[in-house]
């Protein structure tokens, strides 16, 4: 198992290089079996959730080429007949449920595993089933495999949420686009992951509209073609990076980067003393002063601040002046890095959904583990700005969601490096 070991110190400068998202592409992915036709997706991130995203829609029958060192997916479901997404696959990665839907309105039938256990909550999929029973599947759960059946397929339905969810948003759109008649969702996802799959299904010839609002109108068509979809920046990648130059110092340049991802983000970035400035290819950041202020966070929906910035939003503020308030509201256990930013000399109390942050003058570097992929990148960027070394180990977690994160930061400056290790 590799370990990351990071020496801090700073600062940085220069230019990283935003990729594809994996949250869009997750959903995007899925989109293919709504369709005969083949679908191309450009701009795709390289990251082993993709990988098993690919290996779930093969199993399906699907077939997937890349191109392009990967960047380019070409899918095809022309001869995907299974409609069983098995639970060997399914366990490695929640998104698995994202072919739920889509499975549904080809085959009229799907076999799909519940993920089971998260790190980070219960992440329950009760959402997903109600609003495709609305529209006519009958659902039962047995032996741990959610089995759905719409006999003369699916129908539209006003279907309203009882909170605004990104899995089920999504589900529910790519079922709705072959459904007889509309579907109208109320309170759903605004998220941009969103606006990209909406937009990719429009190219394939759905008719959808209010996507980015909390109300999404999906009139069903007989049928869908193929298309070329360009997948939309990762907004969190492009939000991690771009407080690597907030910890350390200096002044790196995002290119990729655009404000509207990250409105709620970028205003907390100005409360805290962090200069956003737009530029031709992106955005470049700098901190105002090497002190840097305590602001408190609530993490909400889009386009409220992002629950998966909020652990490095927290490891940041641990050198804040003052004292920080975090307040998780959308996953009930997403606070594990706090008791190895601890480790690493912070002053952090968690009650439930709370955590209090007092900033210390300087955080030290220490052995650290990943719990999860948002939790591991929050204490790389910790380590930028420790002193000494942060050995942090189980960073598989890492390769679900970034990219060549060590040489992105290395790029700029950063003393980071990834070794292979016992642990
Ligand atoms: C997506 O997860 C993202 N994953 C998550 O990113 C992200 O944290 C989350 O949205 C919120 O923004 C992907 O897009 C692949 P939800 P998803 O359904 O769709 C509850 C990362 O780090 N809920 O909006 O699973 C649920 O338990 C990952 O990249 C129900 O109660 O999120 C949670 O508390 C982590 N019943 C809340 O809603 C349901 O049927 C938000 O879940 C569905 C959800």
């Amino acid at each position: 198992m590799d370990s990351i070991i990071v020496t801090g110190g700073g600062p940085l400068n220069g230019e990283i290089l935003i990729a594809g998202a994996k949250n869009a592409c997750l959903a995007l992915m899925p989109a293919t079996l709504l369709s005969e036709e083949p679908l191309t997706l450009t701009n795709a991130p390289r990251l082993s959730d993709i990988k098993t995203m690919t290996e779930l829609l093969q199993s399906l029958g699907a077939e997937i080429s890349t191109l392009d060192e990967g960047r380019v997916l070409v899918l095809s479901s022309h001869s995907a007949d299974n409609p069983l997404a098995h639970y060997d696959i399914v366990r490695k990665m929640r998104a698995s449920n994202l072919v739920l839907g889509p499975l549904l309105a080809r085959h009229g039938k799907a076999v799909v595993s519940l993920p089971g256990g998260c790190a980070i909550g219960a992440r329950p999929m009760d959402i997903h089933v109600t609003a495709l029973e609305a529209m006519g599947a009958v659902i039962e759960l047995k032996d741990g495999y959610l089995h759905a059946e719409a006999k003369g397929g699916l129908k539209g339905a006003v279907i309203d949420f009882h909170f605004a969810s990104v899995g089920a948003t999504e589900n529910v759109m790519m079922a709705a686009t072959l459904a007889k008649g509309t579907t109208v969702i109320n309170n759903a996802a605004r998220e941009p992951e969103i606006v990209d799959l909406a937009d990719c299904l429009r190219r394939m010839g759905a008719q959808i509209s209010g996507d980015g609002t909390s109300s999404i109108t999906i009139e069903g068509v007989e049928r869908l073609h193929g298309a070329t979809h360009p997948v939309v920046t990762d907004r969190i990648e492009l939000g991690t990076y771009m407080l690597a130059p907030a910890f350390a110092g200096g002044e790196v340049e995002l290119i990729g980067g655009r404000i509207d991802l990250l409105q709620a983000f970028v205003e907390k970035l100005d409360q805290i003393g962090v200069d956003v400035t737009e530029t031709k290819r992106g955005l470049k950041v700098k901190r105002r002063s090497d002190k840097l202020k305590a602001v408190d966070i609530v993490t909400e929906p889009f386009p409220g601040f992002p629950t998966d910035l909020q652990a490095q939003m927290m490891a940041l503020l641990c050198t804040a002046k003052g004292t920080s308030v975090l307040e998780e509201k959308i996953f009930e256990n997403r606070f594990m890095h706090a008791p190895e930013l601890v480790r690493m000399g912070a002053n952090i109390e968690v009650h439930g959904g709370h955590a209090t942050v007092t900033g210390v003058d300087k955080l030290k570097g220490a052995p650290v583990m990943a719990t999860d992929l948002r939790a591991s990148v929050s204490l790389i960027l910790a380590g930028l700005a420790a002193e000494g070394e942060t050995v942090i180990s189980r960073v598989y977690h890492l390769d679900r969601g970034y990219e060549h994160v060590v040489a992105k930061l290395r790029g700029v400056g950063a003393q980071i490096k990834r070794v292979k290790s016992n642990g």
